[in-house]
C-alpha cells in the first residue's frame, strides 16, 4: 500500500500537461494545450489539455481524464503502478522510509527483496553470455545461429548461465545477499547443506512482468541432453504467479494497443523470432497451458486475439482449447496454424520476414471455419458423425457470453455447415438446459424447460442469457447504469423514466446482486444519485478500490464490439448498434435476475414441501409455491414488451 499522503503529494507536484508532453506532442493554444488524439487516428489535433483544470479531454474521440486516468489508458498502467511512474518522474521517494519495519510489511519486503536478485542475476547472466569466454565461445554463437542478433539479445535481455555448480552463486554471495533469499527467488537450490546455481549451462530467458521489471527466468539447454528437460523454469515464487504472466507482454504491450491485436504463441523462441520480423504485438503462455487470468491480461489491451500454434495434433488440441477459454471471456478470437512441425519460430527461420508476415495476413482465420472445417473434414455423408460435429461446434458457441455475438455466429455457422439455424439453435438449448440442471438441480432445470422450449424470441434471448455466468446480467446491468442513466426509457408501467430510476425501481425490491463488486458499484451509484448528481466515469476510472477500476474500465469499453461488422452486414445480417440493443437487455437482464432468484425460492420451497410433516405448514408452502409459480409465469409474459425512445 502507497501511503495516502504519499498519493496526494504526488497528485499535487504532477502536472498534466508535463506527463501527457511525454507521449503526445502538445502545443499551447490560449491557456490550453492541443496535439494529436494518441486514442484515435486523427490529421487535425482534437486532444486538448488544460493544465489549470488538470485534465484532458478529446474533442474528436470523447476520451477524457486526469493525469493519472491517462496514464492508466495509454500506458495500460493499474493505478498503483502509475503513481509509482510518477513517483519515479518527480523523484518522490515511496517506499523505504515509509514502511514501517513491523511484521505486516514482510511480505512487501520479501518481494522487494527479491525484485532486486532478479534484477541482479539478470545482469549477471547477460554479462557471462557478452563477456565470459563460455558465453562468448558457446553461448553466443548459438543464439546467433537461431537468428538473434545484438539488439534482439538486448531487448530481451538474454544471458547465460555458466555450466558450473556455484558460479551465480558466488557472485550473489559477494553482493551479500542471503541464502534464505536466493532460494525464495528460485535462482539457487540447496541440498544438503550445499548451495548450488538452478539454470547451470543455460541460456538465460528473463520473464519481465508488465512494468518490466523480472520476476522469474526460463533457460534451455545448448544442446539435446537425455536425461534433463529442454528447458527449466523458475518454480512460483512470491513474485512469479505462472498463471498471471505472459511472455513477452512488456515488450509488446505498445504494439498490441496500436495493432489492436495479440498474436499468441507457445514459446519464448517463438515470440523472440517475430519480434526479430518485425511483429511485436505478441506473447506467449510458457510454463502453464494458457489460463483464464492470461486472456484476460491480454483484454486489457485489445480484445482480438490470434493464436499462432504449431500444426500437428498437439497444437491443433491446443488451439480448440484457446478457442473455448478465449472465447468464455468474451474476446474474439482467431488462428492460423503453421505447416505440421513448424511454429513461428522454425518458420521464420525457414523464410524471410516478409513471407512469414504474409504468411500470417493470408492464413488467419476465423475461429469458426477453423473448427467447421477441422471437424467437417472427416465426416462426409455420414449423419452420425455430423451430428457430433454440430454438437460440438455449438458446444463452443455456447461459450460467447454476448447473445448477439452468438446469434450472428449462429446464423454464420449454418451457413459453413450448411445445416437449419433452427437446428442449431434448438441443439444450443439442449446445452443450456444442460446447464441449468446442473445450476438449479434437475427438477428446477425441468421448471424452466417450459420457457426453454418457447419458440418466441424473446423468450430464447432470455434464454440465451440465463446460459452465461451469473454475474454475465450484473455486469450488462451495471454497464448500462454507467453509460445510460439519463436517456429515458418507456415501460407498460411506466412512461419515459430515466434509465437509472427505471432499473432501481425494479431492482430494489427483490434482486440482491450476488457479485461482491457488482453490488458495490451499484451501491456506488446509489449514493452518487441520491446527491442529485450525474453519474461521471471519472470518479470510477480513478476509484480507491483497484478492482473497481479495472472493473469499470473493462466494462464501458465496448465488450459488444464485433471485430467484423461490415462484413456481416454485406451478408444481410443487420448489428443493431449496442445503444439500440442494449436498454432492451436491462430488462432483459433484470427479468433474468428475477427468474433466477424465483427459481432459487422456488427450489428451497420445492425441498421444503418434501419434509414437510406438519399440515398447517405444508399449506403455507403450497400457496408460496402458487405465488412463485404465478410470478414466473408473469416473468416470461413480461418479456419483450419493452419499448425504448
Ligand atoms: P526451441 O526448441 O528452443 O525452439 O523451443 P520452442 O519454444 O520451440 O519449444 P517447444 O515448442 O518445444 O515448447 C514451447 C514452450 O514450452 C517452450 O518455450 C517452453 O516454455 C515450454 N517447454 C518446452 N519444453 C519444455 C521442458 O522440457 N520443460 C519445461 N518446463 N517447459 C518446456
Ligand atoms: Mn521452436
Amino acid at each position: 500500500m502507497i501511503p495516502k499522503q504519499i498519493i496526494d503529494h504526488i497528485l499535487e507536484v504532477a502536472r498534466v500537461d508535463e506527463i501527457i508532453g511525454e507521449f503526445v506532442q502538445l502545443k499551447r493554444r490560449g491557456s490550453n494545450l492541443l496535439g494529436l488524439c494518441p486514442f484515435h487516428n486523427e490529421k487535425t489535433p482534437s486532444f486538448t489539455v488544460s493544465p489549470t483544470k488538470g485534465i484532458y479531454k478529446c474533442f474528436g474521440c470523447g476520451k477524457s481524464g486526469s493525469a493519472i486516468g491517462f496514464l492508466m489508458e495509454h500506458e495500460h498502467f493499474s493505478y498503483p503502478e502509475a503513481i509509482r511512474f510518477l513517483a519515479d518522474k518527480y523523484q518522490i521517494e515511496i517506499e523505504e522510509e515509509h514502511i514501517k519495519v513491523d511484521a505486516g510489511n514482510y511480505d512487501e519486503q520479501l518481494r522487494e527483496s527479491l525484485f532486486v536478485i532478479l534484477s541482479f542475476a539478470q545482469k549477471y547472466f547477460s554479462t557471462q553470455l557478452n563477456e565470459h569466454s563460455e558465453g562468448v565461445s558457446i553461448a553466443l554463437p548459438y543464439l546467433q545461429e537461431r537468428g538473434f542478433d545484438e539488439s534482439i539479445i538486448q531487448k530481451f535481455q538474454l544471458g547465460y548461465s555458466l555450466n558450473k555448480w556455484d558460479a551465480f552463486y558466488d557472485a550473489a554471495k559477494k553482493e551479500g545477499f542471503e541464502d534464505e533469499f536466493l532460494i525464495k527467488a528460485g535462482v539457487i537450490a540447496e541440498k544438503n547443506g550445499k548451495h548450488f546455481d538452478n539454470f547451470r549451462g543455460r541460456i538465460i530467458f528473463p520473464i519481465h512482468n508488465i512494468t518490466g521489471r523480472v520476476i522469474a527466468f526460463g533457460a534451455r539447454q545448448l544442446k539435446k541432453e537425455a536425461n534433463s528437460p529442454k528447458y527449466l523454469n523458475s518454480p512460483e515464487t512470491d513474485i512469479y504467479y505462472k498463471s498471471k504472466v505472459l511472455y513477452g507482454l512488456h515488450q509488446a504491450r505498445n504494439s498490441i494497443s496500436k495493432k489492436n491485436e495479440c498474436y499468441l504463441v507457445e514459446g519464448y523462441t517463438d515470440v523472440i523470432s517475430m519480434h526479430a520480423c518485425g511483429i511485436e504485438n505478441v506473447v506467449a503462455s510458457s510454463g502453464t497451458s494458457l489460463t483464464n487470468d492470461q486472456i484476460r491480461l491480454i483484454g486489457r489491451f485489445t480484445k482480438d486475439i490470434c493464436i499462432l500454434y504449431d500444426g500437428d495434433e498437439a497444437g491443433i488440441k491446443a488451439s480448440l482449447r484457446g478457442i473455448d477459454l478465449i472465447l468464455e471471456q468474451g474476446l474474439n478470437v482467431r488462428v492460423v496454424t503453421f505447416p505440421e512441425g513448424d511454429d513461428p519460430d522454425s518458420f521464420a527461420k525457414k523464410h524471410s520476414a516478409f513471407e512469414l508476415r504474409e504468411y500470417i495476413e493470408k492464413n488467419r482465420i476465423d475461429f469458426l471455419r477453423f473448427k467447421a472445417s477441422l471437424l467437417m473434414k472427416d465426416t462426409g455423408d455420414d449423419p452420425i458423425k455430423k451430428t457430433t460435429a454440430i454438437n460440438e461446434i455449438v458446444r463452443t458457441l455456447s461459450k460467447i457470453p454476448n447473445s448477439i455475438d452468438r446469434s450472428i455466429y449462429l446464423k454464420e455457422c449454418s451457413q459453413i455447415m450448411l445445416v437449419d439455424e433452427n437446428v442449431l439453435i434448438s441443439e444450443l438449448n439442449k446445452i443450456i438446459r444442460k446447464e441449468l440442471k446442473k445450476d438449479f438441480g434437475p427438477n428446477m432445470g425441468a421448471a424452466v424447460e417450459s420457457s426453454v422450449d418457447s419458440t418466441s424470441n424473446a423468450a430464447r434471448e432470455m434464454i440465451y442469457t440465463a446460459l452465461s455466468p451469473s454475474e454475465f446480467q450484473e455486469s450488462i446491468i451495471i454497464r448500462l447504469l454507467l453509460l445510460y442513466s439519463d436517456q429515458n426509457i418507456s415501460s407498460e408501467k411506466n412512461k419515459n423514466v430515466p434509465l437509472f430510476d427505471f432499473v432501481l425501481n425494479e431492482i430494489d425490491e427483490d434482486i440482491k446482486f450476488e457479485d461482491e463488486l457488482y453490488a458495490y458499484i451499484l451501491e456506488e451509484l446509489k449514493k452518487i444519485k441520491s446527491r442529485g448528481e450525474p453519474i461521471n466515469l471519472n470518479y470510477f476510472i480513478e476509484h480507491e478500490r483497484e478492482d473497481v477500476r479495472d472493473e469499470v474500465n473493462s466494462l464501458i469499453s465496448s465488450p459488444y464490439q464485433l471485430s467484423d461488422k461490415s462484413k456481416y452486414e454485406k451478408k444481410g445480417i443487420y448489428i443493431p448498434e449496442e445503444k439500440e440493443i442494449l436498454p432492451n437487455w436491462v430488462i432483459k437482464g433484470i427479468n433474468s435476475l428475477k427468474m433466477k432468484t424465483i427459481i432459487k425460492e422456488l427450489k428451497s420451497v420445492h425441498a421444503q414441501i418434501k419434509e414437510c410433516n406438519d399440515e398447517i405448514r405444508l399449506h403455507e408452502l403450497l400457496e408460496e409455491k402458487m405465488r412463485l409459480d404465478e410470478l414466473k409465469k408473469r416473468l416470461s409474459e413480461r418479456l419483450g414488451i419493452v419499448v425504448i425512445r
